[in-house]
């Protein structure tokens, strides 16, 4: 049976991904973000899944804004990398999991959750930053096939955070009951803080942000429990991304092991932050 080995949440900001492009992670402005990642890193490339499953919300690159699916997962074998109007980021095609993918699809319907198929699909930054963020050199090929799981955060009404907890807790039990002896990972992307348009364009909240990073390994409950709107008042019309962090958090055991956290401000208009969890720590009886 498949079991969840590590869940990993980070912010996707673009910028991040162009740092890395083009070699300017060692700059002042860069070096405190990236620093801050080299203790995740190495624990990562010691603990390899065979697939993971990446949350992420597309950001009108790959989906367009007509049709936009609350939940939905992606069925394909293979996933090119968007053009977001800068060119392709020069990093690998992401390769898919179309066993796992169906299972998945069909486990979450059962339980409830009628998720929008995508047998197509082109990534953007929301689901390529991550894996460059677990991933600096991939060379031809990123560390394991990809399911991609998508999340409406971009237009209202978005998902409540209570309905991606309980996602990602269906999400625990389908991979759990996956006839197939596979290590998964589980990332959760997007956050925190952040507003990039309107009146409160370049919002932070540093003390909402450090609630959400301790809460996210302790108490996801009391995550679960905020309003849509408190999440947008708090962290930002953006900052809401941070929902997907429970579905990542939810499909985990209840007793987590952090293995390293880094917060960091700011990347563009973002509060970067990355929170790596072993899910092989031991549960109260
Ligand atoms: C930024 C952050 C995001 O999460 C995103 O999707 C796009 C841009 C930013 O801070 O620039
Ligand atoms: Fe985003």
């Amino acid at each position: 049976m498949a079991e969840v080995v590590w869940g990993l949440a980070t912010s996707h900001v673009p910028s991040i991904g162009a740092a890395m492009d083009r070699g300017k992670t060692e700059t002042p402005d860069w070096r405190g973000l990236f620093d801050g990642y080299a203790p995740a890193r190495e624990w990562l490339a010691q603990h390899r899944p065979d697939v993971a499953v990446v949350v992420y919300n597309d950001h009108a690159n790959g989906i367009d804004l007509d049709v936009v699916p609350t939940f939905a997962i992606g069925t394909a074998e293979h996933y090119a990398v968007a053009d977001e109007g800068f060119g392709r980021r020069p990093v690998p095609d992401v390769v898919g999991d179309a066993d796992l993918s169906l299972h998945l699809v069909e486990s979450l319907v059962d339980e409830g959750f009628d998720l929008t198929v995508f047998q197509e699909l082109e990534v953007d930054h929301g689901l390529t930053v991550p894996l460059s963020v677990w991933t600096p050199d991939p060379g031809d090929a990123w560390p394991c096939p990809v399911v991609p799981l998508l999340v409406n955060v971009i237009q209202y009404p978005q998902p409540t955070a209570a309905r991606c907890y309980a996602l990602g807790q269906a999400l625990g039990r389908a991979i759990a009951s996956y006839p197939v002896d596979a290590k998964v990972a589980v990332l959760g992307t997007g956050g925190m803080s952040h507003q990039l348009a309107g009146a409160r364009a370049g919002l932070i909240n540093p003390e909402f942000d450090a609630m959400f990073l301790e809460a996210i390994e302790k108490d996801p409950e009391k995550l679960a429990r905020i309003p849509r709107a408190d999440y947008i008042r708090d962290a930002g019309s953006e900052g809401i991304e941070m929902i997907m962090w429970l579905i990542m958090r939810g499909a985990m055991n209840e007793r987590v092991e952090k293995v390293h956290s880094h917060y960091f401000v700011p990347a563009s208009n973002t509060a970067a932050a990355i929170a790596l969890f072993d899910n092989r720590a031991p549960q109260d009886a």
